[in-house]
């Protein structure tokens, strides 16, 4: 039941599913979209309804019609199928729920009388430090039975001891195996192509070690500042924002051993040794191995827009970085001496997901001494916005002028190109699919987040240590020009062929 599927959908099994923050953005901007591609495509069983609950008080006409502008939003005109859309807007109810006392979650458990042979799939989209209450108001009102799954969104905490107590307090109510912590980057197609790249191809499984590769590169750019959420945003950070969960998930997939086989647990396994195996950060380690930044005012595509202490709401001595380079190594046997080079900010230049797996270059060289530095293949891996995936080799440079010249050019797939009619899917539309199918090996397991949060806490310490604010950089740059020379000084430089 828990093993990654090796051949293909098949339809979600029966479920009920209740969303906490009906209303909120990522309900409106992913989960709804998502669940009615689902539709489109025939994959939600024809019972299963979807329960909306919200502080606001609105009929249900008043919910539908909300949900409904908010798919003819942020879904293509083309895909909004009307007799899906007839379809899908009859599973919907709505709740208006104060979440934070008992006294209404007994609409929840008269909701489930109707359908108590499915299971229920509670999501909580709402932050993380309403996630005990509710779990403990659930089962005070006995709306929940042992079939009852729970789906949280990161960040936990913002730290190992508060990730610990919120876990604990969702732990008091319902046992792992039916808790699904979401990384969306997990639902992303591409990342998990990283697991069929790895382990079904031999030609990559045997080079994939520090004996054939130099260093890693992974960096996830976007064009977006903070969109209005300043309040979230200036506490948390880029590293809790990003590094700590996205960036961390992208390091285990592209680090980790062979799982023996496709179940969650194998997979997560070894993930955690992954995490288990990152250096610690020590202070002195701070001015050479990373990087803090925070935006100043600049321009994107042409338009000026605010400095990160410009915002609205912003406390303008705010020392939040918005940026983060690194180095790190995963110390063990595969990976000693291969540097892991992670950067991730808001406001650079262009929205950019992409990993380069940098292997070593040959032990003899024989070709023009000047072309060495080109001398070696690199595996480039985008997961955003084009996904595809480019094999950088060396061939010789056509011409009767030309020798023995050397050319690099890309062996390269472009899944939108290669598979022309494949829609790729919203990570969201994956993820909600396998909870409800009750499969649980894209979504993180309690050590994971506890792992990664106790690196990043060194990371965090170093800082507070250090006391020193983030070096500015103009949006719509690379970030502070002291993430180049962190590079540089190893003589590597960022990929830059975008
Ligand atoms: C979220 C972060 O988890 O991921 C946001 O909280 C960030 O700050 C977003 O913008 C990026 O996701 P994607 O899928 O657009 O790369």
């Amino acid at each position: 039941m828990m093993q990654l599927e090796r051949s293909g959908h098949t339809r979600s099994t029966e479920i009920d599913l209740a969303l906490f923050g009906a209303l909120g953005d990522l309900a409106q901007r992913k989960l709804f979209p998502a669940l009615f591609q689902l539709e489109c495509e025939g994959l939600l069983a024809p019972s299963t309804r979807l329960l909306g609950l919200a502080r606001q008080a609105l009929d249900l006409q008043g919910f539908v019609t909300q949900v409904e502008s908010a798919l003819r939003t942020y879904v293509k005109a083309e895909e909004l199928d009307a007799k899906a859309l007839k379809r899908f807007k009859a599973r919907l109810d709505y709740r208006q729920l104060d979440f934070t006392t008992v006294d209404g979650y007994t609409a929840i458990r008269d909701w489930r009388q109707d359908g108590l042979e499915r299971p229920m799939v509670v999501y909580l989209s709402v932050g993380a430090k309403l996630y005990g209450d509710i779990c403990r108001h659930l089962e005070a009102s006995g709306s929940l039975d042992d079939q009852c799954r729970v789906v949280v969104e990161k960040p936990i905490g913002s730290g190992l001891e508060s990730s610990a107590e919120i876990n604990d307090a969702i732990g008091a109510v319902f046992p792992e195996s039916r808790i699904y912590r979401i990384d969306h980057y997990l639902g992303k197609e591409t990342v998990q192509n990283l697991i069929a790249l790895r382990f079904a191809n031999p030609l990559f499984g045997t080079q994939w070690n520090q004996n054939h590769i130099s260093h890693v590169e992974v960096t996830v750019a976007e064009k977006v500042g903070i969109e209005g959420r300043w309040g979230y945003f200036d506490e948390a950070g880029q590293l809790r924002d990003m590094v700590q969960n996205h960036l961390l998930q992208l390091v285990c997939l592209i680090a980790m051993d062979p799982p023996a086989n496709l179940d969650a647990d194998a997979i997560r396994d070894e993930k955690v040794k992954v995490l288990k195996a990152l250096k610690p950060f020590t202070e002195d380690m701070l001015g050479r191995d990373v990087v803090r930044g925070q935006y100043m005012a600049g321009s994107i595509d042409g338009q000026s827009v605010p400095g990160y202490l410009e915002e609205d709401e912003a406390n303008t001595e705010s020392q939040t970085e918005t940026f983060v380079a690194m180095r790190t190594e995963v110390a063990n046997w595969r990976w000693a001496g291969v540097p892991f080079y992670l950067r991730t900010g808001k406001r650079m230049p262009e929205k950019l997901s992409q990993i380069v797996i940098h292997f070593r270059q040959q032990p003899h060289y024989i070709f023009d001494p000047d072309q060495r530095g080109l001398a070696a293949n690199k595996l480039v891996i985008r997961l955003q916005p084009e996904e595809g995936i480019a094999l950088e080799v060396l061939t010789k440079d056509s011409g009767l002028d030309k020798g023995m010249r050397l050319r690099r050019g890309p062996l390269h797939l472009d899944f939108n190109s290669a598979f022309p009619k494949a829609r790729i899917p919203d990570a969201y539309e994956r993820l909600l699919l396998e909870v409800m199918k009750g499969q649980q090996y894209l979504f993180v397991r309690r050590d994971e987040v506890e792992h990664a949060w106790q690196w990043c806490d060194s990371l965090i310490a170093a800082w507070a240590d250090r006391d020193e604010a983030p070096r500015r950089y103009p949006a719509g740059s690379w970030g502070p020009v002291a993430s180049i020379a962190m590079i540089t000084q190893d003589g590597r430089s960022w990929y830059e062929d975008y």
